[in-house]
């Protein structure tokens, strides 16, 4: 089996603290034969503004650069909140995502049977629920320039933010999207608000031209960002796969997590376009939730979210599906059996530690083999 080299960024807060499982994972794997991991870690975020100034260094961005696929943490916290904008910590996630191209970000948003109960909507509205949210993630507000605070003449302060997209951008993630609703249920919802925003005028005709031209058998859906936010908590399993810009992506898969019992729940894969010669892709897996100040430190967090985009990335970046199958298997058996981390726990419910989680995990895709 051929070594993969993956370079770990565990980052700041939970995110530290899920890492270790991910890291108690990949021991597991390498040990039963199941993969061949080499790993190496970097600092990223508030971690590595401490240790250098910068929320990633060059070093570790070559790494990333020259790994087959980068794991992701979490970054962030109270404790940066006073740094120069251009080093906090999230400018080193952002930095990764835009200089690795990993344009595609797929969240998705499903709710195991067991966890029906933990959702905050009812039962019947998410059981079964499984969404795919596809999120433009190199482009849009996040990233269009100008972006900038000015000090007007009268005193005043002006600040800007740019939301710019172009055909090339929409329509590489509307490919992505449809190409998922293919081998899925064959709905593709288009969220954005064209309604107020050019660009969302232009995401409109971009997607329906690719649809027209490319995916005329798939069934494409136009919804404004606002009602779709509305829709995925009133009828959530009206949706398949949702795409939508940056900034909507990141809203909704938020609200999306919640079907799902918790945001400790959702996983994301960040992919960039597959080089021409090799097919390969360059990718980052990275929960959606964040460093969770208030529960780090505290072996409080729910470390499947990591887990599962682990799982993304044994399936996309290292096809390897036998493995990725047994732990999303015994990731179900675990909250099957009814163990609970604090945010899926019922209440009065006992609830375990991050690393009891991990363990139980590891421990039945031992038991599956
Ligand atoms: P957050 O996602 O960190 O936390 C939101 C809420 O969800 C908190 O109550 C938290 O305890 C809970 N939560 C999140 N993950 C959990 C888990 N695995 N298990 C149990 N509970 C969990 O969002 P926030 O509080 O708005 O942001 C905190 C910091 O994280 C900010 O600095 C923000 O910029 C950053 N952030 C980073 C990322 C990332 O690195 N990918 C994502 C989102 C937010
Ligand atoms: C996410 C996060 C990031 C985003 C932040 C930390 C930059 O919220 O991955 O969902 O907004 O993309
Ligand atoms: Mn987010």
């Amino acid at each position: 089996m051929a070594t993969q080299k993956l370079l770990l960024l565990p980052g700041d807060g939970i995110g530290v603290e899920v890492m270790a499982e991910v890291r108690r994972l990949i021991a597991f794997l390498n040990k039963s034969g199941l993969a061949s991991f080499e790993t190496e870690e970097d600092l990223v975020g508030g971690s590595a503004y401490d240790a250098h100034g910068k929320a990633i260094s060059e070093d570790a961005m070559k790494r990333a650069q020259e790994a087959d696929a980068v794991m992701f943490g979490a970054v962030g916290g109270p404790k940066w909140a006073d740094v120069p904008y251009e080093a906090r910590p999230e400018a080193g996630l952002l930095r990764l995502r835009k200089d690795l191209g990993l344009f595609a970000n797929l969240r998705p948003a499903v709710c195991y049977p067991a966890l029906a109960d933990a959702s905050s909507l009812k039962r019947e509205l998410v059981e079964g629920l499984d969404i795919m949210i596809v999120r433009e993630l190199t482009g849009g507000v996040y990233f269009g320039e100008p972006k900038e605070i000015v000090t007007l003449e009268n005193g005043q302060k002006r600040a800007v933010d740019t939301q710019v997209y172009t055909t090339h951008e929409i329509e590489r993630i509307a490919r992505v999207a449809f190409d998922l609703a293919k081998v899925r249920k064959g709905l593709l919802h288009s969220s954005e608000k064209h309604n107020v925003m050019k660009s969302g005028v232009l995401w409109k005709q971009v997607v329906t031209s690719v649809h027209k031209a490319e995916y005329p058998e798939l069934k494409l859906e136009h919804i404004l960002a606002d009602n779709c936010g509305m829709q995925l908590v009133r009828t959530p399993k009206q949706f398949d796969v949702i795409v939508c810009d940056n900034l909507f992506g990141d809203m909704l898969s938020d609200v999306a997590a919640m079907l799902t019992g918790s945001l400790g729940m959702l996983p994301s894969a960040s992919l960039g376009a597959a080089d021409a010669r090799t097919g390969k892709r360059k990718a980052m897996y990275e929960p959606v939730h964040g460093s969770a100040p208030d529960i780090a430190g505290k072996g409080l967090a729910n470390p499947i979210a990591t887990l599962a985009s682990f799982g993304m990335a044994l399936r996309y970046s290292f096809g390897l599906s036998e493995a990725a199958d047994r732990l999303d298997a015994a990731i179900a058996d675990v909250l099957g059996e009814g163990l609970r981390t604090k945010d899926i726990a019922a209440p009065g419910q006992n609830a375990v530690s991050t690393s009891d989680m991990g363990g139980a995990v590891i421990k039945a895709m031992e038991r599956a083999r």
